[in-house]
């Protein structure tokens, strides 16, 4: 059976840089407060009615495709992961298709947020290995900034977030020391409203609360849009940030122990490890934990903030281009987030 290899990789930054100046003169915080909680120093923000979630995923699927050595028209499947979506309905996927000009080949959009590259990492894997696709297009994309909570109240979440895309084009290897050697997934729903952002929603909790109070509450699988999507609060992203942290300080070093253990190797093989850029102050503890030394982490959330689906690939795309990354490197991409959601994949470049 063929492993799968990363046989392109591409990212688009927009190109305004919103430092964290900047927002001093939208909102109460201060460049002290968002470097010291969080690292970041900068993010870049979608230039408006040009940049999209899915302009910017083609854009970075190009680039993906040309450093592959293929063209548009070889992609036979388009798996694309973001939380921020252009519409809510379609999918991006089937955006990016049209606008890569490649009509007819599926087109799958996944919703799993900060973990939605590895979860798309994992799912094509599958794919490749039975043969069923050979040159499987993954982006994550998001575009944040057109809904963030710009207000005092909002500012523990919008000072956190940026836009951009990533994408890599996935292959079959025959090559003994090249591509995925295991990805591991995982879920708990139990938290779930804990990182959300609750419209536009099909839950019809609020709606009988404010409309018909005698009803009994039907939290899930009404079809209705809800009363609160008028009420602007629940259109923007809610956080409780030390529960995301405690969480997330946990299970990502666990799932990349769990990724070692299944490959019978040690932290210290690992050559670089690329965690989801949710917040410095949660690489370093991961980092700690697993004992790895600075040159074998990247990050750079201080340029870009967090991209949530983008972030492990632009992550990725930027090391591999600085030269950090080299062939049959021991890579580890790990990711945590909303849902709760999270994953790793370990692979030889
Ligand atoms: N600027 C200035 N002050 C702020 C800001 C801000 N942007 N945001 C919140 N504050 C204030 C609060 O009002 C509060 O003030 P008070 O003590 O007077 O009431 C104080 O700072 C502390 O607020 P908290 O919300 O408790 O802030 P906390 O210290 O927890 O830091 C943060 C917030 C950075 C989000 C932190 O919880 C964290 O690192 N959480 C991890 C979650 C994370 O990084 N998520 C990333 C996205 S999710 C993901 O990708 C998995």
């Amino acid at each position: 059976m063929p492993r799968t290899k990363i046989a392109g990789i591409g990212k688009y930054l927009p190109e305004t840089i919103v430092t964290n100046n900047d927002l001093t003169k939208v909102m109460d915080t201060s460049d002290a407060w968002i470097q010291e909680r969080t690292g970041i120093q900068e993010r870049r923000y979608a230039k408006r009615f040009e940049d999209t979630t899915a302009t910017m995923g083609a854009e970075a699927a190009r680039v993906a495709i040309e450093r592959a050595g293929i063209t548009p028209q070889d992609i036979d499947f388009i798996i694309f992961a973001t939380l921020s979506p252009d519409y809510y309905f379609p999918g991006c996927g089937v955006l990016v298709q049209r606008i890569l000009n490649i009509p007819n080949i599926p087109a799958l959009d996944i919703r799993n947020q900060c973990s939605g590259f590895v979860y798309g990492i994992s799912i094509a894997d599958q794919f490749i290995k039975t043969g069923m696709y050979k040159n499987i297009l993954l982006i994550g994309s998001e575009t944040h900034s057109y809904a963030l909570d710009f207000s005092t109240r909002g500012r523990n979440v919008s000072v956190i977030f940026g836009d951009g895309a990533g994408a890599v084009v996935l292959q079959p290897t025959e090559k003994e020391n090249q591509g995925i050697l295991s990805t591991h997934l995982h879920s708990d729903g139990t938290e779930a409203e804990m990182l959300s952002m609750p419209n536009p929603g099909f839950h019809a909790g609020k709606f009988w609360e404010a409309v018909k109070p005698e009803q009994p509450e039907t939290p899930y699988g009404g079809m209705f849009i809800t009363q609160s999507l008028l009420d602007k609060d629940d259109l923007y992203p809610y956080m409780d940030g030390p529960a995301v942290f405690k969480k997330a300080v946990v299970k990502m070093p666990e799932v990349v122990q769990e990724a070692l253990k299944q490959n019978n190797l040690q932290a210290a093989d690992i050559d670089m490890l690329v965690p989801h850029q949710a917040n410095l102050r949660i690489a370093q503890f991961v980092q700690q934990q697993l004992g790895l030394s600075d040159d074998k982490v990247f990050n750079n959330i201080q340029k870009y903030g967090n991209t949530t689906a983008a972030s492990v690939p632009i992550a990725l795309c930027e090391a591999w281009e600085a030269g950090k990354i080299k062939e049959g490197d021991l890579v580890c991409l790990a990711a945590f987030g909303s849902g709760f959601t999270w994953g790793s994949a370990l692979l030889r470049w």
